[in-house]
């Protein structure tokens, strides 16, 4: 299909058939817009804890040891880790559900050593499956083929193309005994090394030949009357047959969901296996991929125009109801400079899905890999992206229950300035996280555009009236600029170097109050990892709420077995006047006051050594 974009403004589609239903929401607003789309298409899964915290990845480490170098080397310089990825070198000869027992013989000792720090693993899977091991030594050839799961021809014979094992049948994921059989694949394997999420590569499906290995017949489905403006010209180029033959129907029909539906199968399978939420991250996705899957955006360059690009596709996905997504932080094919990877690390610490990934033969590109400055900054970065945690995960929590976006267009919370419906430079997390990434090379500034409105930084609580302008802020090599929004109360906790031990941190509440001294905010909380909390009962949501000097949380669900989680400190961004005194809970408390900033601390010690706020209300009054 065709989209075009007419000047009228009007929309042209051209298509070369499918079932056509139409669907208008009318908002009226875009983020409306955007909640009634989710509503039809699925609401996103509410990722597992650790989909939030940073994933390293690359394309290249050669051998199981020199990946759990870079894992301890992190450890070492105490930067934040929950995820540790290989891509196909891990694989005997590119065999999916395999690893190379010689280059890869301690993958299950590593895989044991991350689970012991909290961490957890990640392996790529392609779809293809090769088909030309000895007969007998490669079951899951040998059980496909038995159990019919694998794509046919027109004739009725296996497909076989070609990916990186070289040649190889495709599954059809549109039947159910293929996605037990992918299941028990997993489950097999997964008894060799206890892997926790999956990557799923390769599914546009993807193919190195175009069609198949004896090309695809003539047909009017191979060469319709129109052929779309697509890769190669032709409906085959690098993926299968258009008359391929699949369960549910012919492959020119069930193409685009390809990707959708091997999300499914994995989801399910991991669901069964690990007992928890699925992780999986796939390259190929088609409306409801939200439900099972996250993205990532595909092969992009060290360059600092691919870093400026992803906040459009970053913002773009987050539109179609899959907010669990990243570009591959520092780029992934050629070599990034160091100041590039540095503001990367910056912006993608604000991507949902946050993971530095690398092309093969590129030289390392993990933090590690560069100066001391420059590897500090990027721990920063990391850091600041732990303490933010809480409020990522309420926000993923509002994407799953109402369809919210987590990553923001600007213009979604400001629809009627016009000035915010060409900005993609900068975004918001939520309605009030506003980031201003660098993305130029060399420069100490960044120009950002501030909506009319009282703005905070961030760090310093230093406050701004804009009339709706742009703004040049400084930006030196270890800052990302950080803004809150008047009228917001963010949640967030002291940053460790797994989400695992920072999510057990106490919160310290940052409210930064509008004009008239109010603001507002909410947290969900859960285990972090079971499935269906919200749907179960089993979690805990709060409300937060300041009013005429007086800061209140309100209980609106518990589920104290779910939950426990204390908050230490707060502080209020635009306080006019030094209060005389501090009440919390009727008692008084100790309080800093600086610049229109009040800090009031060691709120569990007052109320004894533990503060549930999941059982207590508190107010503080200045
Ligand atoms: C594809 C993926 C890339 C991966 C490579 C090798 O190009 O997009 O991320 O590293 O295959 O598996």
């Amino acid at each position: 299909m065709d989209v075009i974009l007419q000047p009228a403004p009007a929309l042209t589609w051209r298509t070369i058939g499918g079932i056509l239903d139409f669907y208008v929401f009318l908002g009226p607003d875009p983020a409306s817009v955007i909640e009634q789309y989710v509503e039809v298409i699925g609401y996103p899964a509410m990722p597992i804890y650790w989909a939030l915290g940073y994933h390293l990845c690359r394309w290249g480490y050669h051998t199981s040891n020199s990946t759990w170098e870079v894992v301890k080397s992190l450890r070492n310089y105490r930067i934040p880790q929950d995820v540790q990825w290989n891509d196909i070198d891990y694989m005997d000869q590119f065999l999916d559900f395999t690893f190379d027992s010689t280059k890869f013989g301690t993958l299950p000792d590593l895989v044991k050593d991350l689970h012991a720090h909290d961490q957890r693993y990640v392996m790529i899977l392609d779809p293809g499956i090769s088909s030309v091991q000895p007969d007998g030594s490669y079951w899951p050839y040998d059980e496909g083929l038995r159990r019919d799961v694998f794509i046919k021809d027109a004739e009725g014979k296996t497909l076989i193309g070609k990916v990186w094992p070289g040649l190889t049948a495709y599954p059809d994921f549109s039947d159910d005994v293929t996605h037990e059989w992918w299941h028990e694949n997993l489950q097999r394997f997964h008894e060799k090394v206890p892997f926790d999420g999956l990557w799923i590569d390769m599914n546009e499906p993807s193919n190195f030949l175009d069609g198949s290995t004896n090309g695809c017949p003539s047909s009017s489905l191979e060469n319709p009357p129109y052929t779309p403006g697509i890769l190669g010209g032709l409906l085959r180029a690098k993926t299968v047959c258009a008359t391929a033959q699949q369960k549910q129907s012919i492959h020119y029909n069930m193409h685009s969901l390809y990707g959708l539906m091997e999300a499914k199968a994995s989801a399910s399978a991991l669901k069964r296996i690990v007992a928890k939420r699925p992780f999986v991250i796939s390259r190929s996705t088609f409306p409801s991929q939200g439900m099972y899957s996250g993205h990532w955006l595909g092969d992009n360059r060290s360059q600092w125009k691919d870093m400026y690009t992803s906040i459009a596709g970053i913002l773009t996905f987050n539109l179609l109801g899959i907010p669990l997504v990243g570009a591959d932080i520092c780029g992934f094919s050629e070599e990034p400079q160091e100041e590039l990877c540095v503001r990367w690390t910056q912006l993608g610490a604000f991507y949902p899905f946050t993971r530095n990934h690398n092309a093969i033969d590129m030289k390392p590109q993990d933090p590690t890999a560069f100066s001391p400055l420059a590897r500090t900054a990027m721990k920063q970065a990391l850091l600041l992206r732990y303490s933010l945690y809480p409020v990522l995960y309420t926000l993923f929590h509002h994407a799953h229950v109402h369809g919210h976006t987590v990553a923001r267009p600007i213009m979604f919370e400001f629809p009627k300035d016009v000035k915010t419906y060409g900005i993609d430079k900068q975004f918001l997390w939520g309605k009030s996280l506003l980031v201003t990434p660098v993305l130029d090379p060399g420069v100490d500034y960044v120009d950002g555009y501030f909506p009319e409105g009282l703005w905070y930084d961030y760090y310093t609580g230093d406050s701004l009236h804009s009339k709706g302008e742009d703004l040049r802020l400084h930006a030196p090599l270890d800052k990302i600029n950080l803004h809150l929004r008047e009228g917001s109360i963010t949640p967030t906790q002291a940053p460790n170097l797994t989400l695992w031990v920072s999510s057990g941190q106490p919160l310290h509440l940052v409210s930064a109050l509008s004009d008239d001294g109010s603001a507002s905010g909410d947290l969900f909380w859960d285990d972090g990892e079971s499935i269906d909390t919200y749907e179960n009962n089993l979690y805990s949501y709060i409300i937060f709420n300041v009013t005429q000097n007086v800061m209140t949380s309100q209980v609106l669900h518990s589920n104290v077995e779910a939950t426990y989680i204390t908050v230490e400190t707060a502080a209020f961004y635009g306080v006019k006047q030094k209060p005389s005194r501090v009440l919390l809970n009727s008692q008084d408390a100790a309080f800093t006051y600086r610049a229109n900033q009040l800090t009031v601390g060691e709120l569990s010690l007052l109320n004894k050594g533990v503060y549930h706020i999941i059982k207590h209300k508190y107010s503080q009054c200045c």
